[in-house]
């Protein structure tokens, strides 16, 4: 098969390859990861116009990686992986927005799938922790997607932007041009099954109308769609050749900086 080079970025929306680690990785490993990355990428010559980089390790790890990023002037963002929906307060094991701010987070992820089935996450919930991320500045990475069963009546189109729909609840348009969603489907989650790049532009295509419907062009235009669940440097080129897929969020090969520099060099890698 002819070999192409993955589509030009569309203006205005600078792709984004989004490493969720999830419970993996203490403090010293996250640092080492992180040197590793870094040096992986400017050795590679990252272009940082094809792709922003970003971190989400646990949030214990997180105060080592801020510190290693700012003190060495590293171009890797980073973020959480969960936040509490309230301000402050009596609610032990929480974390608030606040405290996250405060550390330098760019991004925090609400609403994965595994908080959603494994700590009940509704919609309702994934929309407040979207709200106060806002208010203190972080840009939440909203997270959605269908089960298999879904998937096999064929109504994930419906399912999905309907989820869009209730987590974007109480954010302005200019709040929601900020945000970025990931369609996950949840079959695809760390089960090496990938939706395949037709699938994925359909569903991202569906959000886009959605997001144009209720908070209009600009919005829409500005808002970033990740697609995630077992994305490999094998499949990413793909992937990011679909008009509406603006990056990945990306768990398992995000743990191993070979694959995940190069999925993050997406525009270099084959369509296979
Ligand atoms: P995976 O996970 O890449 O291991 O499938 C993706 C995610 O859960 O964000």
């Amino acid at each position: 098969m002819a070999k192409r080079q993955a589509k030009a970025p569309v203006e205005g929306r600078i792709p984004l390859m989004a490493g969720n680690w999830k419970m993996n990785l203490n403090h010293q490993e996250a640092v080492v990861l992180v040197q590793k990355l870094a040096w992986t990428l400017s050795d590679k010559r990252h272009d940082r116009t094809r792709a922003e980089v970003a971190v989400f390790p646990p949030y214990v790890d997180i105060r080592s990686v801020q510190t290693l990023i700012d003190g060495d002037d590293l171009p890797i963002a980073f973020g959480a992986q969960n936040v509490s929906v309230h301000e402050s307060g009596a609610y032990t094991g929480e974390v608030s927005a606040s405290m996250l701010a405060k550390l330098g987070c760019s991004y925090v992820i609400v609403g994965h799938s595994e908080r959603r089935e494994h700590y009940g996450e509704t919609d309702e919930w994934v929309a407040l922790k979207a709200q106060v991320a806002h208010r203190h500045g972080i840009i939440p990475i909203v997270c959605v997607g269908e089960g298999l069963a879904v998937r096999r009546e064929g109504t994930h189109v419906a399912f999905t932007t309907d989820q869009v729909k209730r987590s974007l609840e109480g954010l302005t348009a200019e709040q929601v041009a900020q945000s970025v969603i990931a369609y996950e489907p949840v079959w695809a989650i760390g089960t090496g099954e990938t939706a395949t790049p037709l699938d994925a532009e359909e569903v991202c295509a569906g959000i886009r109308n959605q997001i144009d419907r209720t908070y209009g062009g600009a919005a829409a235009e500005s808002i970033r769609i990740l697609y995630g669940g077992s994305v490999k440097a094998g499949n990413v080129a793909a992937l990011m050749q679909q008009p509406d897929v603006d990056g990945a969020l990306v768990g398992g090969a995000s743990l191993d900086v070979e694959e995940f520099s190069a999925i993050c060099r997406y525009y270099e890698m084959p369509v296979m």
